[in-house]
């Protein structure tokens, strides 16, 4: 087959074809830039590459750094590296500040992955881990050893709600010279200004509120110190941590409408949060308006609003009631991880808090984007048939 052209073979030619010009398509997305390979002008410049020059797909494209930029912003923050998935942002923290004989502490509330990765990968390692009480507050300061790396929190713990005092955390362990890592995920990093209490580092899920629908995995690292920042991102790029930019892409998509719909969600979750403290067969609502809620003073003091998880603890229910309660509801998915636009209603069979009595008459709900009053109405007829069993 032979065409006009410059005498060049089509394999040739179809590899070496002209790019389009972008210039002239002026999108209101931020394109998405794929790739492994960049290519350098010339060998100089891949020797001596200049600042904030792009290198290799693994460590990010403009998608990626449109991506950053606009994550730093939220949370204030100078730099944000990003990692596969909200756990592996937290493997990631971890394995920047600690070393073998660190001694690592971290809430008993956390989410049950980070105390298994610390429990498990990072104990082999020679980190050992001490799980605290959460609401311990300013006496963490004595829980603080000469070998204490890095003090872990997360603030509510994952299912239990817990609120922590971050500000008189972070002062005890800046006291002693050792870093406070978060995972802020909840407060998104903006209900809960995590720099302003004193952490070193926010760890987000994007995969929850940033990307928004419950179709990508993603976490993130920010910090405000520039050195910091360099080390975090030094060991994701000796760990070959990437993240797609087509996922980029969809949590650029999600960051449009990121606060609008964290709003409307902390919104509707106080409605149907109101609705159930009012009703007998509840005995405890974990959300943070309510004086149930441990830590409820400090949320006050700390916190600019709510987001779309709390728990309900239904203590004269037998397990079996709450079971026949989570499964009789319709609108609500039974299933992991949170901050989307459907609604989730998940319930642990072996859960040790608050206490190993009522964890297993605890049910964790996520309040999605449906019309509260419909979803009041379902949780009313689950009600109903949990109850007349
Ligand atoms: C509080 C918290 N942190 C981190 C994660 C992990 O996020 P990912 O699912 O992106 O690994 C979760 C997931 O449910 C979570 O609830």
């Amino acid at each position: 087959m032979s065409h006009e052209g410059d005498g060049k073979a089509l394999s040739t030619r179809l590899i070496h074809a002209e790019k389009p010009d972008g210039k002239s398509f002026v999108s209101l997305a931020v394109p998405t830039y794929r790739g492994s390979t960049v290519v350098f002008p010339t060998l100089e410049d891949l020797d001596h590459p200049r600042e904030g020059q792009y290198r290799y797909g693994l460590h990010g494209s403009p998608t990626h750094r449109a991506l950053t930029d606009r994550l730093a912003e939220i949370e204030g923050a100078r730099h944000v590296q990003l990692a596969p998935s909200g756990l592996a942002a937290i493997a990631l923290t971890f394995l920047s500040f600690l070393r073998s004989g660190n001694h690592l502490l971290v809430p008993k509330s956390s989410y049950g992955p980070t105390v298994d990765l610390a429990n498990g990968l990072l104990a082999d390692l020679g980190v050992e881990t001490e799980l605290y009480d959460p609401m311990v507050g300013g006496n963490i300061a004595s829980l603080i050893r000469d070998n204490t790396a890095l003090v872990w929190s997360e603030s509510p713990g994952s299912i239990s709600m817990e609120f922590q005092d971050v500000p008189a955390i972070s002062a005890a362990a800046r006291a002693k010279g050792v870093p406070v890592a978060i995972d802020n995920t909840y407060g998104a990093g903006v209900l809960f200004d995590a720099f302003a209490a004193g952490c070193d580092v926010s760890v987000q899920a994007l995969t929850k509120y940033q990307a928004g629908h419950s179709d990508v995995l993603m976490g993130s690292v920010a910090t405000r110190d520039e050195q910091l920042g360099k080390k975090i991102q030094r060991a994701a790029m000796l760990l070959g941590f990437g993240v797609s930019p087509d996922d980029c892409s969809l949590v650029l998509r999600g960051l449009k409408t990121f606060e609008l719909r964290l709003r409307h969600l902390g919104e509707s979750t106080l409605k149907v949060a109101a609705w159930l403290s009012r009703r007998e067969e509840v005995t405890a609502v974990l959300h943070p308006a309510f004086s149930d809620c441990p830590g409820h003073d400090v949320w006050k003091r700390d916190w600019t609003g709510s987001a779309s998880l709390f728990s309900v603890i239904f203590g004269s229910w037998s397990r079996q009631q709450v079971v026949t309660f989570v499964e009789a509801l319709k609108l609500f998915g039974i299933g992991f991880s949170w901050g989307g636009a459907n609604s989730l209603a998940i319930t642990y069979h072996d859960l040790d808090r608050p206490s190993a009595e009522l964890g297993p008459l605890l049910v964790r709900l996520n309040i999605g984007l449906e019309d509260p009053a419909d979803l009041i109405a379902d949780l009313e007829q689950a009600l109903a048939q949990a109850s007349s069993l």
